[in-house]
């Protein structure tokens, strides 16, 4: 795919989609990962004097334009981190004749982030072409640097490269996007082995075709998290209160079935921390049980794997060359029941393996146990990671020009 380094923006207006769908809480920003990670290709276009429009989400805006969900707090941080003004379009209507008056009075290298582009709900609908159109109006090249949002096809995304070439602009991808596809791409395609798959989480039917896809690619696939108890369940243990979806169960044996087929390493707990109820609020003490899961109790819930399990996924991760880590191992907002997912997170920060971070609550809890630095790559998507390692085409990329 193309990409910044292969277009020349000078004096030219650069529409850049980047993910700014940062958490906030009372307006103030409490990650800045994803506002850092689109700081290189932005400054590159500053450089290099083109003026830089950018664009993103935030939130999922379900009630319509709201001041909650404004890009303002963002184009504070931005502005500061850049060391330069970023002048903000407040404007609802995120195009329109506010963005045409700030895209107008723009010198090279200046900067304008448009508002929210879900305040325009075409943005995720099949009817998102007029939208697209007057984004691509504002601008006359298109970069997309959206890693976290690639996975949609959404009219800033997508949509908007059609009417870009359609006036002979070009559609690129920026650092970032290329840094994640570099790393993911690399480890799922071209691995140094072993290659060592990670998978955790609360649900096995949000990981149906990651598990399928990383068992054919990876040399051992580990399964921790709520999503292990299905697993459990299949082999024929009594998992007590623990998670599980009856309806995968066949889906589990299957992909048994095909780990013993490809020769493929399947580890799953041999022992989980237990407890009697659920707590409330998620991080409240709780009393837990270690139990081996020949003997979970009826009375008892799996919510982090066990001490054992640990040692074991630890040992494995020691081996390998590279390793892709993507869903807590359980309940690690609870510091009793987190034991599992920063044994993990250990293992990882001190391998000299290539150690790949899906983005979401993994990535969430490398940054919390301070490990982020010990990482190879930690990335800035979650759903897009995801659909990353399950194999699909992402449509942010898919929508770029090819070389
Ligand atoms: C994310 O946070 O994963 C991306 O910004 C995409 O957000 P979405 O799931 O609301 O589309």
């Amino acid at each position: 795919k193309k990409s910044v380094d292969d277009i020349n923006v000078k004096g030219k207006r650069v529409l850049v989609r980047c993910d700014f769908n940062v958490p906030l809480k009372n307006g103030e920003i409490t990650d800045e990962t994803r506002i850092v990670a689109a700081l290189p290709t932005i400054q590159k276009l500053i450089n290099d004097g083109g003026k830089v429009i950018l664009c993103s989400h935030l939130g999922k805006v379900k009630n319509g334009p709201n001041e909650g969900e404004s890009l303002a707090p963002v184009a504070k941080r931005l502005s500061e981190k850049l060391g330069k003004e970023v002048v903000f379009v407040s404007d609802y209507n995120v195009t329109g004749e506010a963005a045409t008056k700030a895209v107008e009075a723009m010198k090279e290298g200046d900067v304008v982030l448009l508002q929210n582009t879900r305040f325009r709900g075409e943005e995720e609908t099949k009817n998102g072409e007029q939208f697209s159109k007057e984004l691509a109006d504002l601008a006359d090249d298109y970069v997309c640097d959206a890693f976290g949002s690639s996975h949609r096809a959404h009219a800033s995304v997508a949509g908007v490269t059609k009417f870009i070439s359609a006036k002979g602009g070009s559609n690129v991808v920026g650092y970032l996007m290329e840094k994640e596809i570099a790393f993911l791409g690399n480890a799922v395609e071209n691995p140094v082995r072993p290659f060592v798959a990670i998978l955790g989480g609360a649900k096995v039917a949000d990981k149906l075709n990651v598990i399928s896809n990383l068992l054919e690619k990876c040399d051992t696939l580990i399964i921790g998290g709520g999503m292990a108890y299905t697993f459990l369940k299949a082999q024929g243990y009594e998992i007590g209160k623990s998670l599980v979806d009856d309806s995968k169960i066949d889906y589990c044996k299957e992909m048994m079935a095909k780990a013993e087929k490809l020769g493929k390493k399947l580890l799953l707990p041999v022992d989980a921390v237990t407890i009697a109820d659920f707590p409330n609020p998620i991080d409240a003490p709780v009393e837990v049980e270690v139990c081996d899961v020949k003997n979970m109790p009826a009375d008892r819930e799996g919510c982090d794997i066990g001490p054992k399990t640990a040692e074991l996924y630890a040992e494995a991760v020691k081996t390998a060359k590279t390793v892709v880590w993507n869903g807590p191992m359980g309940v690690f907002e609870n510091p009793t029941l987190a034991k599992g997912t920063i044994a993990v997170a250990k293992a990882l920060a001190e391998t000299d393996a290539t150690t790949i971070i899906g983005g979401g609550d993994s990535a969430a809890a490398v940054n919390q146990l301070g490990f982020a630095d010990k990482m190879s790559h930690i990335s800035t998507g979650g759903g897009a990671s995801l659909e990353f390692l399950e194999g699909k085409e992402l449509p942010g990329v898919v929508a770029a020009d090819d070389k």
